[in-house]
C-alpha cells in the first residue's frame, strides 16, 4: 500500500518537519502533501501548528528538521520570495496589504520586477480576477474593502504573482455566510485552474463544503490526513478538538435598567458605514446581539458605546450620565472586544503587561503580580500561560483569548460584584476553536447573569441565535430591525441584513 503523503506526483510535499520556538514543539515530525486543483483544509485547535506549517511551506518560516518538495524537486525556501518564486503563496492570519494603498499600487509593491507599468499591473489583476470569476475595485484604498473584498484582493495578488499553491491561513474568521459563499465558489474557480489551495480554518461546515483533502494536527503532531468526503460533521469536530463538553446550564436572568446607552446618534467613520439616527439601549442582565454584513456600521457603534468616537449628533448615556469620556466608561466598567484584534492588543508587550494594561486607566492601584496573572491566563486556557511571554508569540486563538481574558477575567474595581458593567464584543470568538468558542460564549452569558448588559456583533448568525435575548439589525448604518429572540428567526434577520424590511414584506 503506498502512502499517500509520501508518492510524489504533481504536489507540494512536506516530510517530517520539524520546528521549535525555545521550549515549545510547535511542530514535531509533521508529513503534508497537498494536490494541484483541490482544497486542503488544514485543521486542529488553537496552537496546533497550523500557522507555523503554513509559514514553512511559504517560505516565511524555516524548518528545524524535515525537507520539503514541490513536484519531486527539492524545495528549500530560504524567505517568502524564494516560496513565491516556485508558485507558493500565503494570505497570513493577520492581512498584509497596506491599507492606504490600492490592490493596483500593493500588486507594484509586491511585483517581482522592480519597474512595472501600473496599466500592466491593472490588466495582469483585472484578468486574473476574470479569470477566478470575482470582481473587487482595484482602485480603491485596501483599507476601504470589505474583509471580504480584502481577502479576495490578497488571493489576488498572489495569483498575479504567479502562485500555483495558494495558504489561506482562516480567511473566513471575521467574514458572514454570504461572503464566504463568494469567497468558496472563488477557490473551487481556482482549483478548476489547477491551482492547489490550503485552507485554514475552524468551522467545520466548510470543511465539509469545500474540502477535498483533510490534516487535522494536534499539539504540533499530524493526528489524521486523508480525504474530506465520507467525513460526518461529528467526525471532524471530534478530529478537531476532540470531545466536546456539555455546554453549562444557563440561569435565570432579569432585565434590568438601561445602562449604557445612545439616542439619534450619528457619527462618521472612515473604514465603516456612517450610523444614521441609531437608537439603541443596553439593559443590565440583558444579550443584544447585533447583526449585519460587514461593514454596516458594527465598529462605528462600537466605537461610540466605547467612547472612542464622538458622535456628530445625538447622545450617548452612561449610567445616567450623558457624553461620557472613553476613560469614564473604562472606570465605570465598560470592557471592550473590538473586531480587529491589533487595535487592542500590542505584540511585543508581554502577557503580564497586556493583562494590567487599563489597570492605571482603569483606577486599580494595585498592579496584577505574575502568580495573579498566570492563574487569569489558565482560567481563560491561554496556551502558554506564560506572563512574561510577548503576546505576538501567541497563536492568534489564543491571542484571541488574551484579549478576552483581559476585558472578561479581571475584577473591576468600580463595579459592586467585581463583574463588568458592560460587555462591548465584536467577533468575539473569531479565531478561536470549537471548543475555546463555548468557553467564551459561556463567559459572556455569565457577565449577563451577573448582572452586565452585553452586546455582540457577530457576522455569525448561528452564534447571535444561541447568545442573544433581542437582535439588532444593521444595514448601511441604521437599525432595520430590533427583534425579540423568538422573532428573530434566520430568514427575518437574513432579509433585514440584506436590506429587505420583512414586516413590510409581511404586511403586504
Ligand atoms: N514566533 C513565535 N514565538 C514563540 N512561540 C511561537 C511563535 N509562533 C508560534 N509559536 C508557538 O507555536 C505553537 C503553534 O502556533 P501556531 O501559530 O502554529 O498555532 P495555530 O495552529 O495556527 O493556532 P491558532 O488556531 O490559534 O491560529 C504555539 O504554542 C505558539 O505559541
Ligand atoms: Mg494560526
Amino acid at each position: 500500500m503506498t502512502d499517500p503523503v509520501i508518492e510524489t506526483d504533481r504536489a507540494l510535499v512536506a516530510r517530517s518537519v520539524s520546528k521549535s520556538f525555545g521550549a515549545v514543539h510547535a511542530l514535531q515530525h509533521v508529513d503534508f502533501r497537498v494536490r494541484p486543483g483541490t482544497v486542503h483544509a488544514l485543521v486542529g485547535e488553537n496552537g496546533a501548528g497550523k500557522s507555523t506549517l503554513a509559514k514553512i511551506l511559504a517560505g516565511i518560516e524555516s524548518s528545524d528538521t524535515g525537507g520539503m518538495t514541490i513536484d519531486g524537486v527539492a524545495y528549500a525556501p530560504r524567505d517568502r520570495a524564494e516560496g513565491k518564486a516556485r508558485g507558493v503563496n500565503m494570505v497570513p492570519q493577520q492581512l498584509s496589504l497596506v491599507g492606504e494603498l490600492s490592490l493596483v499600487e500593493n500588486l507594484l509593491l509586491a511585483g517581482p520586477r522592480r519597474i512595472v507599468r501600473r496599466a500592466a499591473a491593472l490588466r495582469t489583476r483585472t484578468a486574473t480576477l476574470e479569470r477566478s470569476g470575482g470582481s473587487v475595485d482595484l482602485d480603491a484604498p485596501t483599507a476601504t474593502l470589505s474583509q471580504a473584498h480584502r481577502q479576495l484582493g490578497e488571493i489576488v495578488v498572489a495569483l498575479a504573482e504567479g502562485a500555483t499553491t495558494i495558504i489561506l491561513d482562516e480567511p473566513t474568521a471575521s467574514l458572514g455566510p454570504v461572503e464566504v459563499g463568494g469567497l468558496f465558489a472563488h477557490l473551487r474557480a481556482l482549483c478548476d485552474i489547477g491551482t492547489a489551495i490550503v485552507l485554514i480554518t475552524h468551522r467545520l461546515d466548510e470543511v465539509r463544503a469545500v474540502a477535498d483533502d483533510v490534516t487535522v494536527l494536534s499539539h504540533g503532531r499530524l493526528v489524521h490526513h486523508g480525504p474530506a468526503r465520507g467525513l460526518s460533521a461529528a467526525d471532524v469536530a471530534l478530529l478537531m478538538v476532540g470531545e466536546l463538553p456539555d455546554p453549562a446550564p444557563r440561569a435565570e436572568r432579569h432585565r434590568g435598567d438601561a445602562v449604557l446607552s445612545i439616542e439619534s446618534v450619528t457619527a462618521a467613520s472612515d473604514t465603516d458605514a456612517a450610523l444614521t439616527d441609531v437608537t439603541l439601549a443596553l439593559h443590565a442582565g440583558e444579550i443584544v446581539g447585533v447583526a449585519g454584513v460587514a461593514g454596516s456600521g458594527q465598529n462605528t457603534l462600537l466605537d461610540v458605546l466605547a467612547g472612542m468616537r464622538s458622535p456628530a449628533s445625538g447622545t450617548v448615556t452612561f449610567d445616567g450620565r450623558t457624553a461620557p469620556t472613553a476613560a469614564d466608561l473604562l472606570r465605570g466598567g465598560v470592557a471592550w472586544i473590538p473586531e480587529e484584534r491589533s487595535d487592542a492588543l500590542v505584540p511585543t508587550m508581554t502577557l503580564g503587561d497586556t493583562l494590567a494594561l487599563y489597570s492605571a486607566a482603569r483606577g486599580e492601584r494595585r498592579r496584577t503580580g505574575d502568580t495573579d496573572a498566570a492563574a487569569q491566563l489558565r482560567a481563560f486556557d491561554v496556551r502558554p500561560p506564560t506572563p512574561a511571554l510577548a503576546a505576538g508569540g501567541l497563536s492568534g486563538g489564543n491571542q484571541q483569548k488574551l484579549l478576552v481574558s483581559r476585558e472578561l477575567g479581571r475584577t473591576w474595581p468600580g463595579t459592586p460584584t467585581g463583574a463588568p458593567r458592560v460587555v462591548l464584543a465584536y467577533g468575539p470568538t473569531q479565531g478561536l476553536d470549537l471548543r475555546a468558542a463555548q468557553a467564551i460564549r459561556e463567559r459572556l452569558v455569565a457577565a449577563a447573569e451577573s448582572g452586565a448588559a452585553v452586546l455582540v456583533a457577530s457576522h455569525d448568525l448561528e452564534e447571535i441565535r444561541d447568545l442573544a435575548d433581542r437582535v439588532v439589525v444593521l444595514f448601511s448604518g441604521r437599525v432595520v430591525a430590533d427583534l425579540t429572540a423568538d422573532e428573530a428567526t434566520t430568514s427575518r434577520v437574513g432579509a433585514a441584513m440584506a436590506g429587505i424590511d420583512a414586516r413590510d414584506e409581511e404586511t403586504t
